[in-house]
């Protein structure tokens, strides 16, 4: 699929008004995307585990409008309340993705959206934000053209979140997806996530992810400046080659299980983008004292007691430890006694691969009447 492949031939059918609801969840990067050109393309290919507690809900009402259209009309309602400074956001996405859905002027557009983790918790909404909106919008132009298939939907829903964020064209499906052109990988895209396409072995089916909120402040550098910061970076060649050579070194380890090489390779990649920021110009850090307290902890618990458990982090100071299922109870227990004593206010989130975004009923189908 190339991107002319998202531009609709026409519509066959035609709908008035009605209301979508699509819930939408985060993921977290094991193989990061750190860097990009233009229109959104990814430096490096990237990897990463669909989660499934962390996730937005996004409700988007329609209505046919009359006369002249020459903008873009829709109003925006967070946690029920009117977001204007959101606004900005989904203006530009809408600028980026008319080409694609050439009926977005064509109607007035209520968003409604709410997030499962609190606002103020440092975990990005813009992933699963930015995919539920693009789910909702492509129920719609399946309602337009009613014979386009369910996977050419999630393709294309999964290729307009990229517009709107990166990361979030890895947040439509589940529960290993892969986003960026990559030669070992058939099928592998800059234009949109896929699901991983080889053997993935049962421990990686039911992982865990325990997200430890060390600092629930807004980021003093958005990833979308940390990105352009990847450009004229020093260390930028080397950093996107090591990606691709990291995705092919995780090929035998997910098809066998090899925990030990895992730990090795998600907690390097979690290193090397911060590496990334703090080696920027200019330079910048994310990561607080207590980021590097957990870290210490969790190797310590590993040395000690040869657990499987390793951490990995966004572009943000909070730190996602990952385990298998089976070591659920032990490491439940060490976050406990251990931990948590980090995390600001003592607050972290229990969260797990999951299976992708789901369409819900809409309370009410016609908002409008
Ligand atoms: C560190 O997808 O948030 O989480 O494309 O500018 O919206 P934009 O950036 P974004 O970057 C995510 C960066 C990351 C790594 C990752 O998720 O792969």
């Amino acid at each position: 699929m190339v991107e002319n492949d998202f531009v609709p031939a026409g519509y066959t059918a035609q709908s008035e008004r009605g209301k979508v609801t699509w819930r939408a969840p985060s993921n977290i990067a094991l193989v990061k995307y750190w860097g990009k050109r233009e229109n959104q393309i990814p430096a490096n290919p990237s990897l990463s585990f669909t989660l499934d507690a962390c996730n937005t809900t996004t409700s988007l009402s329609y209505e046919k409008r009359n006369g002249k259209r020459t903008d873009f009309s829709f109003e925006l309602f967070f946690e029920g309340k009117a977001k204007d400074d959101f606004k900005p956001k989904i203006e530009l996405f809408f600028k980026r993705t008319k080409h694609y859905l050439p009926f977005l002027k064509d109607y007035h557009f209520k968003i409604e959206t709410s997030n499962s983790f609190p606002h103020s918790s440092g975990i990005a909404s813009s992933a699963s934000g930015m995919a539920a909106l693009s789910l909702c919008l492509m129920d719609l132009e399946k309602q337009l053209d009613p014979d386009m298939g369910m996977d050419f939907m999630l393709q294309k829903a999964s290729f307009l979140a990229r517009l709107g964020s990166g990361s979030a064209c890895r947040s439509i499906q589940g529960n290993l997806i892969q986003w960026g052109a990559h030669s070992g990988i058939p099928g592998s895209s800059d234009q949109y996530g896929i699901q991983y396409p080889f053997r993935v072995h049962k421990v990686f089916k039911n992982y865990h992810d325990t997200i430890l909120l060390v600092d629930k402040g807004k980021k003093q550098v958005s990833s979308t400046m940390g990105h352009n910061l990847m450009h004229g970076h020093p260390f930028a060649d080397n950093r996107f080659k090591q990606a691709h050579e990291n995705i092919s070194r995780l090929k035998p380890v997910f098809a066998d299980g090899n925990l030990k090489e895992f730990i090795n390779i998600v907690e390097s990649e979690a290193l090397t983008l911060h590496a990334m920021m703090m080696t920027s110009e200019p330079y910048f850090m994310l990561m607080k004292p207590n980021t590097l307290e957990i870290i210490h902890k969790i190797w310590e618990f590993r040395r000690e007691s040869n657990s499987n458990l390793c951490f990995t982090l966004d572009a943000g100071a909070n730190v996602h430890v990952l385990y298998p299922e089976f070591e659920k109870e032990k490491v439940h227990q060490f976050i406990k006694n251990e931990l948590i004593v980090f995390c600001e206010k003592e607050q972290y989130i229990c969260d797990r691969i999951g299976f992708g975004a789901k369409r819900l009923k809409s309370v009410s189908d016609n908002l409008y009447g």
